[in-house]
């Protein structure tokens, strides 16, 4: 399988920082047969970076779409309107809408089904917080959000699956999991996507986020069950962005 590395903006970048940051991306990215490179902007400059992305390595992706594909939902965004502007991947419940927007699993479940109607490819961000690994029930918590996140799933989607493992405490805070917490709780996913998808849930990609930098990827990427990242901070800096991609 193809690893998966997505740069995820968050709220970050006008249109012209947008532009220049992914030129100089662009520069210094080298293209690999064995893994897949997206970026995802902020919504405002999707339609702008979508021609520079062409021909390129590299594909766009978005940080959230709406569950409806068109209507009064005002201020929303559909899987639709991603897709007229050129996205691939999508990222689903990000721990940040979670908490933030208070986005819940049955939204999330919503925001994948959405994503596969309208021919995107989901990335079910899930993760426990700092609270919930401390009493022991991190398991619990991600199991759940992977379950409810892919109900209604069947085995013939697997192949345009994602799921990112961000612990909540490891994002932003430099302290990202250690190689052996992130390949425990990437092995607990896999099964319960074997229990969702059966023999096609090794189709799907999970990938770990959370402090990924220059200088911890080389040891996380080798980690049983990693098959990619999605990065935060990192990826505003084209240096460090390409450094992470070329992980060894
Ligand atoms: P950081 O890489 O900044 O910790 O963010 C991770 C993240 O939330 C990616 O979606």
């Amino acid at each position: 399988m193809r690893r998966l590395v997505i740069g995820n903006w968050k709220m970050n970048r006008t249109v012209p920082e947008t532009v220049a940051l992914v030129g100089s991306l662009l520069a210094r990215l080298s293209p690999a047969a064995d893994r897949e490179i997206a970026i995802a902007p902020p919504f405002t400059a999707l339609s702008a970076v979508a021609p520079l992305l062409k021909g390129s390595a590299v594909l766009l992706a978005a940080q959230d779409l709406f569950w409806q594909d068109e209507g009064p939902y005002t201020g929303e965004i559909s899987g639709v309107m991603l897709q007229d502007v050129g996205v691939s991947y999508v990222l689903v419940a990000h721990s940040e809408r979670r908490r933030h927007l208070e986005e819940t699993d049955r939204i999330a479940g919503l925001k994948v089904r959405a994503a596969l109607r309208t021919g995107l490819k989901p990335v079910l961000c899930v993760g426990e917080d700092e609270v919930e690994r401390a009493s022991g029930r991190a398991f619990t918590v991600v199991r759940a959000q992977v379950a409810r996140g892919l109900e209604g799933c069947v085995p013939g989607e697997a192949s345009r699956l994602q799921v990112a493992y961000e612990p909540v405490w490891a994002i932003g805070t430099g302290r990202a999991a250690s190689p052996a917490q992130a390949a425990e709780m990437h092995d607990l996913i896999r099964q319960e996507l074997r229990a969702v998808l059966k023999d096609s849930a090794r189709a799907v990609r999970v990938l770990y986020g959370g402090s990924v930098t220059p200088d911890n990827v080389d040891e996380l990427m080798p980690a049983p069950g990693i098959d990619g990242l999605l990065v935060g901070g990192a990826s505003l800096h084209a240096e460090q962005f390409a450094r992470i991609a070329s992980y060894r």
